[in-house]
């Protein structure tokens, strides 16, 4: 009787994975097969060697590879030629095609580190780069973020974030940044309709708003708890909770609370978002454009095209074909994956 309970969960759980993983279509670039590192490396070392450099070749090697793909050509240029790719990538290319040729070579976590850290440096912040990556990451990637900061720059990613930032923003940015979200699954019924009643007198029932109290459901909760919050939320205020954080709260403050309910919600949707306001009116957000591309291509970009031309009517290929030129123009379109 037991075996057949157990072995009736496992197919239970088995199906309902499945169902999970067939739920998201996943990326646009994958892993080449009967990918040689050694023959890769010698084709970007003749691409870039003497005068002259051919952008081509360097882009039909290393748009169609994985990240980790990419790290072993590394490995292997500096095995076999001595030389460091990236540093050659660097002198022989230029602006924007630079920027996103550099970014896919780097490793994942790395890159989302040096993301958060332009955005920091020099005068002035880029707070819709620190409010996307510490939105969106998981709680387990925020920690190797976390770690990985501390080792590349010597200091600490909290202490940054305080220097920069001021206020409720800092605090939401400090909260995050610690990693400490639920990750499960569990939904605690009578904590849901508390969190639901607590957000809604620290807002819309009150007189100026309880602040802190978003915050704490906002940045601790599960995800599945989260969209039962919301639901029930809707159900006692009869406003959704995005019209509540918008009346209620401003600036940076309100760009974090947002993003963070709409990464709940549907985190392509938001990249989604993300990426058309990045190409939408005049000119061209290319920081975020880059961000975007790069980091989601192995993981979500065919869901966020789907997003895309639900929510806007029109194909992410051809925003960034009407948006953007030249080799840039070409990188990006391959890591988009096609027109829809
Ligand atoms: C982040 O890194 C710092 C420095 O290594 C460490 O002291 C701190 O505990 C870390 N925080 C989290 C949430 O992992
Ligand atoms: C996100 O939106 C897409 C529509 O483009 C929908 O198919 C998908 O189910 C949504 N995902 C979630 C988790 O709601």
């Amino acid at each position: 009787m037991y075996s057949f309970t157990s072995g009736f969960f496992c197919w239970v759980l088995y199906f309902w994975q499945s169902i999970l993983v067939a739920a998201s279509k996943g990326g646009t670039v994958k892993a080449a097969s009967g990918f040689s590192a050694t023959e890769d490396a010698q084709t970007l070392r003749k691409a870039m060697k003497g005068l002259g450099t051919d952008e081509d070749a360097i882009i039909s090697v290393l748009a169609y590879r994985s990240t980790a793909q990419r790290q072993e050509i590394r490995t292997a240029y500096k095995t076999t030629i001595g030389r460091d790719l990236i540093d050659d990538l660097k002198s022989e290319l230029s602006g924007n095609f630079e920027r996103v040729i550099v970014g896919m070579m780097t490793p994942t976590v790395l890159y989302d580190v040096q993301e958060l850290r332009r955005a920091m440096k020099g005068a002035g912040t880029d707070e819709g780069c620190l409010i996307e990556i510490l939105a969106s990451r998981t709680p387990e990637e925020i920690r190797r973020i976390n770690q990985t900061y501390q080792l590349q720059y010597g200091k600490s990613l909290e202490d940054d974030i305080r220097s920069d930032t001021s206020f409720m923003f800092q605090r939401v940015l400090v909260s995050l940044s610690a990693g400490g979200r639920d990750e499960g699954n569990y939904l605690d019924d009578a904590l849901m309709r508390q969190d639901a009643q607590d957000l809604y007198e620290a807002g819309e029932k009150k007189w100026g708003t309880d602040e802190v109290k978003f915050l704490t459901v906002l940045c601790s909760r599960n995800r599945n708890h989260l969209l039962h919050v919301f639901d029930e939320y809707k159900r006692i205020s009869q406003k959704d909770i995005e019209q509540s954080i918008k009346s209620e709260t401003s600036g940076s403050f309100e760009d974090a609370l947002l993003a963070i309910v709409k990464c709940m919600r549907n985190k392509s949707a938001y990249f989604a978002e993300r990426l058309y306001k990045s190409m939408k009116g005049l000119g061209t957000d290319d920081d975020t454009l880059i961000r975007v591309m790069v980091s989601r291509a192995e993981i979500d970009m065919m869901d966020i095209r789907e997003n895309f031309k639900r929510l806007y009517g029109k194909s992410l290929y051809s925003f960034i074909k009407g948006d953007t030129s030249g080799d840039y123009r070409k990188v990006l379109l391959i890591l988009c994956g096609g027109d829809d």
